[in-house]
């Protein structure tokens, strides 16, 4: 009886079909498999999972990706804006755009704001859309996305929609309890910069971040960064990575 009534909650969700509810309704048929037949039986399958494939304007452009990973309070921001600084790119934080978009009263707000708290992973399709927008809009193609990909399910949404690899991934490594420290000093006033949501986020940091940096490590284009020290020099420890590039080829 509680699975019917939970199923036919979904119902009036599944019809309407807009990114954001049919992104959720993805999480929610991938987590209990027994929903899968009953939630099946009343959707159009092939409109959920078939993502719209369009021209995008970026796949005109040659982009360089920087995407910049790090457990929470690892320095990402600190030194994506050095970066910017120094070599011109524009920065795009995931939690930014994520955070931005929970205050414009979208659909998705409400379902962002919980996923913050408990310091889960947004549904990708949404947070891919959300950098996806603003790469669009900004006239530059040097793009440094900090805090993404944050699991394989982000990596592999980002490759569908943007159609792009990164060309560097830079990883802070900073140990545990710096980390906790940097986050529970910081005040800006974030929903999940507390004592308990920390506690979470490390968890899905090591569950979920670790497989995506093994990936690029893999790869060969993994930059690991102590991320111990002063600012100034850690980003010294920074800096060659992207001075490289700038006598490269692109
Ligand atoms: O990177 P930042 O610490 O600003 O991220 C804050 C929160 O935003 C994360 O703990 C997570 O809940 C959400 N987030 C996400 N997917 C991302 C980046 C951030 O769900 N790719
Ligand atoms: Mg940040």
């Amino acid at each position: 009886m509680a699975m019917w009534r939970r199923v036919a909650s979904l119902s009036p969700l599944i019809r309407s079909s807009s990114s954001c509810k049919l992104a959720f309704l993805n999480q929610v048929l991938t987590s209990p498999a027994s929903l899968l037949p009953q939630v099946a039986y009343r959707l159009n399958i092939s409109e959920l999972f078939t993502t719209e494939v369009n021209e995008s304007p970026l796949t005109k452009k040659d982009l360089f990706i920087s995407f910049v990973l790090g457990g929470p309070g690892s320095g990402k921001g600190t030194q994506c804006a050095k970066i910017v600084e120094t070599f011109g790119h524009v920065h795009l934080s995931a939690g930014e755009l994520l955070r931005r978009e929970l205050i414009s009263n979208s659909e998705c707000a409400a379902m962002i704001l919980n996923t913050i708290k408990e310091g889960k992973i947004v549904p990708s399709e949404v947070t891919v859309k959300l950098i996806q927008k603003e790469m669009e809009s900004i006239d530059n193609h040097k793009f440094l996305i900090d805090g993404f990909p944050r699991n394989e399910e982000n990596r592999k949404a980002f490759e569908k929609i943007i159609r792009a690899d990164p060309d560097v991934v830079l990883f802070f490594d900073c140990p545990e309890e710096e980390m906790v420290k940097r986050v529970l000093n910081r005040n800006e006033g974030r929903v999940d910069d507390n004592k308990e949501t920390v506690k979470k986020r490390l968890e899905v940091f090591y569950a979920s971040h670790l497989p995506v940096i093994n990936y690029y490590s893999q790869k060969g284009k993994l930059y690991k960064i102590e991320a111990v020290g002063t600012e100034d020099e850690i980003f010294e420890r920074v800096r060659p990575v992207f001075a490289a590039f700038e006598h490269g080829p692109k």
